[in-house]
């Protein structure tokens, strides 16, 4: 059967192989430089976070530690709750999530249309704030939960070297220059990054942080204002950018008006990111990472926040 035309027997087959997409025209100032995102949204759960989940779960489930008689539990204002939460439903296990009670209605509707549970945690203390909710919960029954803690497991990584860093090799290994991602949990960029350098030829990796400690780039860790995650390796990084919301938000409605992709605005920032550096370094091959929709943003509307749970 081609790839294309596959028959699977579960959803979490379909986890993974994502395309490799050519910008033409938001890096047009940067002729000589090939620009490629990689379309993490095309994943079931609609995000670059179905590899890790799936990873974190499988490893847990293979070694005992996620057991049906358990609650998978962690704290994910997104993207990582989705995926555990339709990974769960399609392997039989429970799932409850911690996220500030000021997340999207739309966020919230989509987990619990999977049977997931939904804890609230303080939304002026942001992801931080259900990091230790999540903490105290675990604490007060082990018993009853299996935490799986994507801000420290290493199967977040692992998920982004077998796949991500091993597949961007396979798709343009010949070329690749730059890899430019963001940094919320690491995952995306430690994984990915620790592949890339196993390459005979010097890959330079860039992460890409939000300039504000206040700021409107989910997914995204200011990290000198955040509990930094115990998978973090500060020096990992050749360089790390630092991209304004503004700039991400403003980046993500050019790359859907001009390259015909609705991306979420972590997306923008990456691209941003990855046109600074295509400008200055002339000629190359940047990659950088989709990682996810922006219709998942649509409420609430930009800055527009609203407090009810
Ligand atoms: C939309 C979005 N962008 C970027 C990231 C950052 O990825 P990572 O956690 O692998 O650093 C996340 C993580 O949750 C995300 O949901």
């Amino acid at each position: 059967m081609s790839a294309r035309f596959r028959r699977i027997d579960s959803i979490t087959e379909n986890v993974g192989n994502t395309p490799l997409l050519r910008l033409r025209n938001v890096g047009r100032d940067a002729p000589g430089v090939e620009i490629f995102l990689k379309l993490e949204y095309t994943n079931p759960g609609g995000s670059v976070k179905d590899r890790p989940a799936l990873q974190m779960m499988q490893d847990a489930i293979a070694d005992g530690r996620l057991t049906k008689d358990k609650i998978l539990i962690d704290a994910t204002s997104g993207n990582t709750g989705v995926a555990y939460s339709l990974f769960g439903a399609a392997l039989g296990y429970r799932v409850a999530l911690v996220m500030p009670s000021n997340v999207s209605q739309a966020r919230r509707n989509i987990t619990r249309a999977f049977g997931t549970e939904l804890v609230p945690s303080d939304p002026m203390e942001g992801s931080d704030g259900a990091i230790r909710v999540c903490r105290d919960l675990v604490a007060r029954a082990p018993e009853k939960y299996f935490h799986s803690d994507q801000y420290s497991n290493p199967s977040n990584p692992l998920a982004h070297y077998l796949g991500t860093g091993r597949e961007i090799l396979e798709q343009v290994g010949d070329r690749v220059t730059h890899f430019v991602t963001g940094i919320g949990t690491t995952g995306t960029f430690t994984g990915t990054t620790r592949r890339l350098r196993e390459h005979p030829r010097k890959i330079s990796c860039v992460a890409v942080e939000p300039a504000e400690w206040l700021h409107g780039l989910e997914g995204l860790k200011h990290m000198e204002a955040s509990i930094v995650p115990p998978i973090w390796d500060p020096s990992l990084p050749d360089e790390v950018l630092r991209v304004s919301t503004e700039d991400g938000w403003d980046m993500a409605d050019r790359i859907a008006r001009e390259e015909g992709l609705h991306v979420g605005h972590s997306t923008g920032a990456n691209v941003f990111a990855a046109v600074q550096l295509a400008k200055r370094v002339r000629e190359g091959c940047v990659v950088t990472i989709a990682c996810d929709r922006g219709d998942r943003y649509f409420a609430p509307m930009r800055w527009e926040k609203h407090y009810d749970w």
